[in-house]
């Protein structure tokens, strides 16, 4: 079946000047991790809620942080126009959500349009939204994975840079399934960040390619 086409945040090539990221977490921060120790720039880590446990680690790695309380705000423009002030400060070329669990306005998507980056713990357009590896077990899928992508005003939606697949197993719990999905989350992400970096991500009718060599946007694991 062939998806309908999102909105395409800047067709054509991106710029090879650019050079840092903010990493917009609000959990455990483990993609941050991995993220930092490939040696990509970040510039700093912005959580929505002061216990996720990820800025301890920012923290100890040297790098800024800052939290802006969501329940601080009542309504969700409030909250992403004092979220862009915070990105702003850091001007960073590329903005990276990493376990951010807000849904963003249409107004922010826009400001970061063709430089905002989520992964999805899912094959996306299959599972889009929460707790993908319980409805993936319970759909009774046989290859399940993770996706990198741009993001639009649609949830879940944006051009894909990079999936990896992995295979559900019987007997396989959420827990079983969500840890194997990670570990290639934690090879995707960066592998996405640089070639974006390396400005190598072409947008062509919603759909993302990869210019030069080893552009591999589909990895299958052998475990
Ligand atoms: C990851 O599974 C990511 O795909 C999803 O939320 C989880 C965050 O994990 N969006 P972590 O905070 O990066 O460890």
């Amino acid at each position: 079946m062939r998806r309908s086409r999102p909105a395409v945040p800047q067709p054509g090539r991106y710029n090879s000047g650019m050079k840092t990221i903010v990493i917009l977490i609000s959990g455990r921060g483990s993609n941050m991790q991995a993220i930092v120790e490939a040696g990509l720039p970040v510039a700093a880590v912005i959580a929505d809620r002061a216990d996720a446990a990820g800025l301890a680690w920012a923290k100890s790695y040297g790098i800024a942080t800052e939290v802006i309380e969501h329940g601080d705000f009542v309504v969700r423009e409030d909250f992403d126009a004092a979220l862009a002030r915070a990105i702003d400060r850091h001007a960073p070329d590329l903005v990276v959500l990493a376990g951010f669990m807000r849904i963003l306005t249409p107004e922010f998507v826009r400001r970061y349009q063709g430089r905002l980056l989520n992964i999805h713990p899912s094959l996306l357009p299959a599972f889009p939204g929460l707790h993908t590896h319980r409805r993936a077990l319970e759909e009774g899928v046989k290859v399940h994975g993770c996706s990198v992508h741009f993001v639009t005003p649609e949830l879940d939606h944006g051009p894909i840079v990079i999936q990896a697949a992995v295979p559900v197993r019987p007997g396989d719990t959420e827990e079983v399934l969500a840890a194997r999905v990670l570990r290639q989350e934690h090879r995707i992400y960066p592998l996405a960040l640089r070639w974006f970096f390396a400005d190598r991500l072409v947008i062509d009718n919603g759909v993302v390619r990869v210019s030069g060599d080893d552009t591999r946007q589909s990895l299958f694991p052998e475990e």
